[in-house]
């Protein structure tokens, strides 16, 4: 009698079971792993993670998806990648000034049109659900139009997203420029159409300091102040020639966060991007204003970018998250570009654990954007975005994981060896929006 039901609505997963349940400095110690684990949710919501053996008697004839011997982890967050940069990835030969002008913009002009926009954003979020990515934060191009699209189509998986529309009004082709008026007019409605509707959030975006004028600057910051629950992201240090060009069109700032700390736009939810070549002084004032950064290390070594100072960030307690920066970067996939993660940091001269890595495209990324009651771990009450993983994905895995298997053996060897072939599953809200078509047994 299903009214009298107690277990109504309750879906069970086996599976090994690993997250991060709180904000920690030491990732590589407080994980929580369960080798034979139990996820129980209900009505989108995670309402019990544990051990399968010892707690599966409290759930008579509970509904279990059987996934023994695979991962299941929180679900990835990707903290800065360009949704209308898809169909551009691998494009050859440039750094970040000249691909922008010779690939990016022309890309970009192209979701001036609504439905071809619209089309692009099911592919976009296709290719995040492949790779196991349930929540990002994302740019999209210069017209409203797109970002529409792109909440749209998020909103259909029930997908938290956070994303904007690029605010630029110079430098840049004059057929791809807003202006301080439409940029101020086009967010503000995209705000009261889409932030806090479901699980959407807006992002105020100015794609950075080169394209906007302090006229577009100041009207963001003065909507960063109205709204303060939205977010903010833009770019940051990334490359030599940007910075000097910076300096150039900016001569009374300090430095380059200067220029958005002087409109308001450095603050608790915001995230900048790259930030590879920074001033002691900007560490300090991101470390002040309580800002993120977004460590992006396929793209800064495609782009020939420079090698990001993880652990300098973390002297100074900033929350660093992880991100792909599709299509500056290389793969939609996290696992990629935690690998990635670590060989930047084996040049500068550290080991990034793995378990710490995975930390900053989960708990810790959720951690920064103020997000962990909702996304970034499988604490009861949080929403169940999860992704099931095969360490074991072909020939090599099944080699590789033949006699070593601690988890941060695990997370490690498919940072390496891992992509989309290793997703077996995503979930968004306890719905499959994934499922892998290869049997994985
Ligand atoms: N700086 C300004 N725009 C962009 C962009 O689209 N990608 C990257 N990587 N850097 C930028
Ligand atoms: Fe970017």
């Amino acid at each position: 009698d299903v009214q009298h039901n107690p277990l109504i609505g309750l879906k069970g997963y086996r599976a090994k079971i690993l997250h991060f349940a709180k904000a920690t400095t030491s990732p590589k110690d407080d994980y929580c792993y369960f080798e034979d684990g139990l996820l129980v949710t209900r009505d989108g919501k995670v309402i019990f993670t544990g051990d399968y053996k010892n707690n599966i008697n409290q759930y008579d004839k509970l509904d279990i998806q059987d996934y023994s011997g695979k991962l299941l982890l929180p679900g990835f967050i990707d903290s800065h990648m360009h949704f209308p940069q898809t169909e551009m990835l691998a494009s050859f030969g440039e750094q970040l000034l000249d691909w922008l002008t010779d690939y990016t913009f022309p890309t970009e002009n192209k979701f001036a049109d609504y439905t071809y926009a619209r089309a692009m954003a099911d592919v976009f979020l296709r290719q995040l659900y492949r790779h196991g990515t349930t929540s990002a934060m994302v740019y999209s191009s210069v017209h409203k139009c797109a970002a529409d699209a792109l909440f749209e189509a998020a909103q259909k998986h029930n997908m938290l997203l956070m994303a904007g529309k690029v605010c630029m009004d110079r430098n840049c082709p004059d057929w791809l420029q807003d202006s301080p008026q439409t940029a101020q007019r086009d967010s503000a409605e995209l705000i009261k159409t889409w932030h806090g509707k479901d699980r959407l959030h807006y992002v105020i975006t100015p794609r950075f300091a080169p394209t906007s004028s302090e006229a577009q600057l100041a009207v963001l910051g003065e909507l960063a102040q109205q709204y303060p629950s939205v977010f903010i992201q833009s770019h940051l240090s990334e490359n030599h020639n940007e910075i000097a060009w910076v300096k150039s069109l900016y001569p009374k700032h300090k430095h380059y966060l200067d220029v958005y700390d002087h409109f308001g736009l450095v603050r608790q939810g915001a995230v900048f991007g790259h930030a590879i070549h920074l001033e002691k002084d900007e560490w300090q004032c991101l470390a002040e204003r309580g800002a993120s950064i977004a460590f992006c290390p396929t793209s800064n070594l495609f782009l020939g970018s420079g090698l990001f100072n993880l652990a300098q960030a973390e002297q100074h307690n900033i929350p660093v998250m992880l991100a792909t920066d599709v299509g500056g970067g290389t793969s939609f996939s996290m696992l990629k570009t935690l690998g990635e993660a670590y060989k930047v940091c084996q040049l500068r001269g550290n080991q990034l654990d793995p378990m710490h890595g995975l930390y900053l495209m989960t708990q810790g990324a959720a951690v920064g954007l103020g997000l962990e009651q909702q996304i970034g771990n499988l604490n009861p009450g949080s929403d169940a975005d999860f992704v099931i993983l095969d360490p074991l994905f072909d020939e090599l895995t099944e080699l590789r994981f033949k006699h070593h298997n601690s988890p941060q053996d695990l997370i490690f060897a498919l940072s390496i060896l891992g992509d989309d072939r290793a997703t077996v599953a995503t979930y968004i809200a306890g719905k499959p929006v994934y499922q892998a078509a290869r049997q994985h047994n």
